[in-house]
Order: C-alpha cells, then structure tokens, then sequence
C-alpha cells in the first residue's frame, strides 16, 4: 500500500484526496468555534464509532476549554453505500441529562444515521444538542437537522481513510482517498 498516492481494499482503487495536514486545519477551525461557543459550559462530546475515533482524538487535543467525552457506536453502511437502516446503537446513557452534548461524526451522508442518533439523544434530556461532523456530503443529505460544526464539504463520492472504511478496511489510513472509476 502506497501511502502517498494510490490504494487498493478488497476490489477496489482509491486516489489521495485529502492530506492528514488539510484535515488537520479543517479540524482546527472547529475547534476554534466550538472553544468560542463553550467558554461558559462543559461540553460532553459523543463521537460516533467507529469512524469518528480519529476525529475525535485529533478534535479533542485541540479543544482548550473542559471538556467531556463518551463515545456511542451505531452504523448503518454495507459496502459502499447505506443500507437505509441503523443497525446497533451502543453507548448513550443517564450522564447526558442536562449536559450541553456534542454530537461528533467522521462524515454526514444521508443523515440517516444521524437522525437516530439525535432522537436517542434527545430520550436523555440533555439541556442542548449539536452536531460537528469533519466532512458533510450535501448532495446526499436530505435531513432538517442543522450540522454546527462541518470541517469540509464534499462531494458524494465514496472515501476511505482517517477512520472511514471500505468493508473494513482503510481506517488506518492517515490521509483521505477517493474511489477511483475503474
Ligand atoms: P449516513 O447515515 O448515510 O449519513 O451515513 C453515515 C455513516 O456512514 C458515517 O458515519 C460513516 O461511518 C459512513 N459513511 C458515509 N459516507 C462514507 C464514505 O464515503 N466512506 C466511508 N464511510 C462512509
Ligand atoms: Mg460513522
């Protein structure tokens, strides 16, 4: 595997599309917000698993305001495409009432996944929800729900990479590839 240029997983190519330094400056203006938005609270973030584990590492250690993490873990996707419906949902608890809770994903598509999300959450009584989600694709999200903090839009093209996976594989990958057409 060639870090830098192509990547083959399983039966398919992808090719560099986001630098792990591209990320990283995308997550930093994130933080900047939300170190400005919760200077008077204490957050609890939730990040998604598993994609969003290294958002969530990189996001953090750049929040310079208290705050707190819980991971929740749900997934909807097969292959490359959402099988419509969210299969597991692990992790949400009694701690969010009353707690300002920020929602954290790798990556917003159709927002179906995110849609339970929030609902679940809401069972818990926190006192605010919002969501920040590093990349947003906004020809596929079709949802009433506003993203706060979106680090990139892009568009609806299958990625890998950065804690996204292609049936497994690629979350390891520091940078972000595009399928290629082949
Ligand atoms: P949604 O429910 O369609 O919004 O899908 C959200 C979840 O699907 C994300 O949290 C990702 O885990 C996964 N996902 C969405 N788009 C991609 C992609 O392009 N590559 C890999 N995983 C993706
Ligand atoms: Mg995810």
């Amino acid at each position: 595997m060639d870090e830098q240029g192509k990547v083959t997983l399983h039966d398919r190519t992808f090719e560099l599309y986001l630098t792990e330094e591209e990320l990283l400056s995308y997550i930093r203006a994130m933080a900047d917000q939300i170190n400005h938005d919760y200077k008077e609270s204490l957050p609890l973030v939730i990040p998604v698993l598993n994609g969003a584990f290294m958002v969530a590492a990189d996001l953090l250690k750049e929040l310079t305001i208290p705050c707190e993490l819980s991971f929740t873990k749900l997934s909807s996707y097969s292959g490359t495409s959402t099988t419509g419906t969210v299969k597991t949902l692990i992790g949400l608890g009694e701690d969010i009432a009353n707690r300002d809770v920020i929602i954290l994903e790798d990556i917003v598509d159709t927002g179906i996944t995110l849609e339970k999300l929030y609902a679940e959450t809401k069972k818990f009584n926190p006192k605010s929800i919002r969501i920040a989600s590093l990349l947003l694709k906004p020809e596929a999200y079709h949802n009433r729900i506003k993203i706060d903090y979106v680090g990139k839009e892009i568009p609806n093209k299958f990625i890998v990479g950065y804690g996204l996976d292609y049936d497994g594989l690629g979350r390891n990958l520091r940078n972000i590839y595009v399928v290629t057409k082949d």
